[in-house]
């Protein structure tokens, strides 16, 4: 394990771990790391992805957890990191124009091809949030061929990036953003992410549990919920899957 820091951040760094969510959350819960403090690894045994899923983990991608002691709506945290990643890899894209997009509620696609994902885990204690984890893993140099939707890598863009380097551009974006959102709220990022988001005011088809639900995507509410407009109304999700292709 290895130490280091890059401005605020400190930065714990492992060749491999089963999941940097599962050892920030444990290292938190225990008092031996605070906020501003980062669980990175070279590879993950046991990567989770959100829904119970697994989060495919090699060598060559990056994984990390940053600790975060907020107040306010916690939901809205990843949209803020979705915010700053999406910043951080179209820098890195720019001159390639390709279509880099938010898909609802956390995923970062790059020409519809799903590139990054966020799990963010939190813990509270009698109504209060005692700590966040805000867990990222980005595809630079692989992704999975048989993820339930498309994926994709940086490296099929041609772009090689150390992930201690992409590490530091997403918090360069991410304080900026983070410190946008305590001091003024959620409307800003809101109408960022909205502004690339995948499939807004267009017909989408959203897995539930089992179920298939097809709508006009009309809306991110305030709390971060997807609002749907469906034959039988508007339904307000607030934890689903929006199928790519569909
Ligand atoms: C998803 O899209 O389903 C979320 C994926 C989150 C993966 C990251 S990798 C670093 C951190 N540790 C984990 O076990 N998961 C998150």
């Amino acid at each position: 394990m290895k130490n280091w820091t890059y401005k605020n951040f400190t930065i714990h760094q492992f060749e491999t771990l089963d999941s940097t969510n599962v050892k920030a959350f444990e290292m938190a819960a225990s008092r031996q790391i605070f906020a501003d403090e980062i669980i990175l690894a070279d590879a993950q045994t046991a990567g989770r992805g959100r829904l119970q899923r697994v989060w495919d983990s090699p060598k060559g991608n990056l994984y990390f957890s940053l600790v975060l002691q907020p107040q306010g709506f916690v939901a809205e945290i990843s949209f803020v990191a979705i915010v700053a990643l999406r910043q951080a890899i179209s820098d890195l894209l720019s001159v390639l124009e390709l279509n880099v997009q938010n898909k609802w509620p956390n995923d970062l696609l790059i020409n519809e091809k799903k590139v990054a994902g966020i799990l963010l885990e939190s813990k509270f204690n009698q109504k209060n949030c005692e700590f966040v984890i805000l867990g990222i893993g980005v595809n630079i140099d692989s992704s999975p061929d048989k993820a339930i939707f498309p994926a994709t890598s940086l490296k099929n863009f041609n772009i090689a990036i150390t992930s201690e380097i992409l590490l530091q551009k997403f918090l360069d974006k991410f304080e900026i953003l983070y410190q946008n959102w305590l001091s003024f709220g959620f409307a800003g990022t809101r109408a960022i992410w909205l502004k690339s988001a995948y499939k807004f005011g267009e017909k989408i088809l959203i897995k539930l549990g089992d179920e298939l639900i097809e709508g006009i995507f009309q809306d991110l509410d305030i709390d971060g919920s997807l609002i749907l407009l469906t034959k039988d109304g508007v339904k307000k999700i607030a934890a689903a899957d929006i199928l790519l292709g569909a």
